[in-house]
């Protein structure tokens, strides 16, 4: 069956899939297939191994990687949006999934399974060395992450994942456009609701960062309050 224009395109977007000859990557799009989720929909658990046979490809949407204990109390280890990928943990090293993943909004996935990926990764160095890369980003993504939450007060902590979030516009400005809850944030960096609402405040009155509606504008004096 030939392959879908939109997996195709999708699959592009990952730079290891888009290191593969278009041929290959025509033949491996072929053989994905494509999932829509409604938001709040949890898409894999911490723990579970029965289907640790797929990696997932975001098309649109968002998804929160999220730990949770027993108790319910949960941190979001990252938030992630269209071109970026997750379940190639537990499809590398067949452990269970470290995560748990639940949609944010709406979203559209393309699902490659495991076999595929492994033979493609297999015979395609660019392509390996290229997922090489993308995991070596995220280890040093959970490095500064690690170092905001031991070496950094709250304030320093809220202002790095709103730089690690913002997005620059065309006039070289840094917004976050998507939604972001004070919730949200709390999760991300350990801290109560309370506590990153009080700091927000704190750092609209600063005038380091202003509300437009839901966007969150960020000023230049934010990243210099950080070092
Ligand atoms: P897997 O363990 O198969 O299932 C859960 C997924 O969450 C995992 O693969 C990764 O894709 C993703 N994940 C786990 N930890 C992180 C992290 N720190 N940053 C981004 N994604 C992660």
């Amino acid at each position: 069956m030939p392959a879908s224009p939109t997996v195709i395109s999708t699959l592009r977007l990952v730079p290891f899939f888009a290191a593969l000859p278009d041929s290959d990557l025509e033949r491996l799009a072929s053989t994905a297939r494509q999932k829509k989720c409604a938001k709040h929909t949890v898409i894999m658990s911490q723990g579970d191994d029965t289907d640790s046979l797929s990696l997932y490809i975001i098309a649109s949407g968002r998804i929160k990687v999220g730990i949770s204990d027993e108790e319910g109390k949960e941190v979001i280890l990252s938030i992630l949006g269209p071109g970026q990928f997750f379940g190639e943990m537990s499809l590398v090293d067949d452990h269970p999934r470290s995560a748990n993943i639940e949609t944010m909004e709406a979203s559209e996935f393309v699902v490659v399974n495991k076999e595929d990926f492994k033979r493609f990764l297999s015979q395609n160095f660019d392509m390996a060395l290229s997922f090489m890369k993308e995991l070596v980003r995220r280890l040093r993504e959970a490095d500064k992450k690690i170092e905001s939450l031991a070496l950094m007060d709250v304030y320093g902590r809220v202002a790095r994942v709103l730089l690690d979030m913002a997005e620059e516009t065309v006039d070289g400005r840094l917004m976050i456009k998507r939604r972001l809850t004070k919730q949200d944030i709390a999760r991300m960096i350990g801290a109560s609701r309370e506590m990153v609402s009080r700091v927000m405040k704190d750092l609209v009155e600063m005038n380091h960062v202003s509300f437009h509606g839901s966007v969150i504008v960020l000023n230049d004096n934010l990243a210099e309050s950080t070092r």
